[in-house]
């Protein structure tokens, strides 16, 4: 992992104790060369081996959890299960282009080929563990008020809108049922300086910086709690 150092050192420990993705990655790369030696005929030229395509699945989980549910580290990695594949797709092409800046996933993408990326953002699409939980109870009714009618004063429109009633999502527009609490609010808290970062390229993030910009603390802790809820 040689993209992590310094304060990226307490996310390193973290993967570490989930069972080491350099350990991963080593096998990732073992079971390839393995599969190449072993299947040279059902190799097509351009598509990953079926090994390859598990041993990224895997690595991707080192973090993402065993089932896509995320993981509460030093930082909260965000749900990738039931998530719309054409989402991941454009985040993880955010991630290379720098349109969306990580330096943690800008690693991870760049090395994908297209392939990899269908068949890993299908994977986690069809995964369906129960959301983590754990966010305060009693924040869940406001949040659930705003997701729905939105805050009319506020110019905040419901997120039903675009996310849909079950917070599901659509194409571009990413799930947020089960996703964790605490990512959701690091996510509304810093927008605007995460996404949508090439001049050039006005990307589907543009829907929703002026909607993360309007919501107050209190508020984005509300609807954090309430997506965090839902199956
Ligand atoms: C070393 C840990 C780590 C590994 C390994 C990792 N990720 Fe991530 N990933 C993260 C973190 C941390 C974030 C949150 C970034 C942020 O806060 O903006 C993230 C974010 C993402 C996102 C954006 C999610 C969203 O809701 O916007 C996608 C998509 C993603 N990762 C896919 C993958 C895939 C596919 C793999 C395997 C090829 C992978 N990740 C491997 C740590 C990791
Ligand atoms: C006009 C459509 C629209 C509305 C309304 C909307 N969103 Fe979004 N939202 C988007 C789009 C598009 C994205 C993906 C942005 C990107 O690709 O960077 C997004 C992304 C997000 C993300 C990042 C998810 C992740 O996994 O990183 C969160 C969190 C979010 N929206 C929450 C909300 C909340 C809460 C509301 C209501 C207060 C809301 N959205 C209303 C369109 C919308």
């Amino acid at each position: 992992m040689k993209s992590i150092g310094g304060k990226y050192f307490a996310l390193a420990a973290a993967v570490a104790i989930l069972g080491a993705s350099v350990a991963a990655r080593a096998e990732d790369q073992k079971k390839g060369a393995v599969s190449q030696q072993a299947e040279p005929a059902a190799q097509k030229t351009v598509e990953p081996s079926k090994k390859a395509e598990e041993a990224k699945l895997f690595y991707c989980k080192t973090c993402h959890g065993v089932q896509g549910q995320g993981f509460r580290g030093a930082f909260p990695m965000p749900r990738l299960a039931g998530q719309q594949p054409e989402y991941i797709k454009n985040q993880l092409q955010a991630f290379i282009e720098k349109r969306r800046t990580n330096p943690v996933m800008n690693n991870v993408a760049h090395v994908l080929s297209p392939e990899m990326v269908q068949y890993l953002s299908q994977s986690f699409h069809d995964l369906n563990p129960a959301p983590l939980g754990g966010a305060p109870q009693a924040l869940v009714p406001a949040g659930k008020e705003i997701f729905q009618n939105g805050v009319p004063s506020e110019n905040v429109p419901p997120c039903a809108t675009c996310h849909g009633d079950d917070a599901k999502g659509n194409d571009k527009i990413p799930r947020l049922a089960g996703q964790l609490n605490d990512y959701v609010i690091r996510k509304l808290s810093n927008f605007e300086n995460e996404r949508g970062l090439k001049p050039s390229d006005a990307d589907v993030s543009s829907l929703m910086k002026p909607i993360a910009h309007n919501l107050t603390k209190q508020q984005v802790a509300e609807v954090a709690a309430y997506v965090s809820t839902l199956k």
